[in-house]
């Protein structure tokens, strides 16, 4: 058992995850707890690099299952060089993305279905988060709020998006007690205030 706190946070391109993010370590170390903020996909030397493979524009001929294993390898790289050791340490590790983006993204939206979950539990190796913040926005109000110029996945169409956020909610389903879903609709105080009342409750 780790001394630590998992939190990640999932949502579609342009929720407002990093905005939040922000704002709840602040919070977080405003109560003296130690912060590790990370990110996915990235987060180590070797999976930043990894991350300019898999979202480079450029890259139109990428195989779904070679991304979904792109994804994966920079994830095993990260729980190994990043995460666990954070928990271990006894730090709150907010992560902004994890496995669920890519049962929502490869799984749903790219459709490779179980196989998704698979490959990332060999990935993890068990590091689960202890909670998972789930920003719920239709996903064309969040690409509508994305201003700097888009990644391959931002990129993809508007079915895809769609098929990804559906992804999601079976992901919220599916797994009641980790999940907890905002509504990523109102405004920034709003949302943050409701996050710290269900964080601050875990601390
Ligand atoms: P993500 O990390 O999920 O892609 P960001 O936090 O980068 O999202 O937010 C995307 C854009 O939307 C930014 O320009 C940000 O300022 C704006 N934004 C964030 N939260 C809200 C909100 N609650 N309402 C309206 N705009 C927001
Ligand atoms: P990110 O830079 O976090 O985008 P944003 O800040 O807009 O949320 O993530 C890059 C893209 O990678 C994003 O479109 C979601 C996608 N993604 C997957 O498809 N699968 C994954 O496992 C992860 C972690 C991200």
């Amino acid at each position: 058992m780790s001394k630590g706190l998992f939190i990640s946070v999932e949502g579609p391109d342009g929720s407002g995850k990093s905005t939040q993010i922000d704002l709840l370590k602040k919070y977080i170390e405003g109560k003296g707890r130690r912060v590790t903020f990370t990110r996915e996909p990235g987060g180590t030397p070797i999976g930043e690099k990894i991350r300019d493979i898999i979202l480079d524009p450029e890259n139109t001929e990428m195989a779904s299952i070679t991304e979904a294993m792109l994804y994966a390898a920079s994830r095993a790289q990260h729980v190994s060089e990043v995460i666990r050791p954070a928990l271990e340490r006894g730090d709150v590790v907010i992560c902004d993305r994890f496995v669920d983006s890519s049962i929502a993204y490869q799984g749903f939206g790219r459709g490779l279905g179980d196989a998704v979950a698979t490959i990332n539990s060999f990935a993890v190796a068990e590091c689960v988060p202890d909670v998972t913040l789930l920003f719920k926005l239709d996903p064309t109000v969040g690409i509508s709020r994305i201003k700097r110029a888009q990644d391959r996945l931002e990129k993809e169409n508007l079915k895809f998006h769609q098929k990804v956020y559906e992804g999601y909610l079976e992901v919220e389903k599916a797994n009641p007690t980790r999940v907890v879903g905002i509504d990523a609709g109102r405004d920034i105080e709003e949302i943050h205030k409701e996050i710290i009342d269900k964080i601050g409750k875990l601390l």
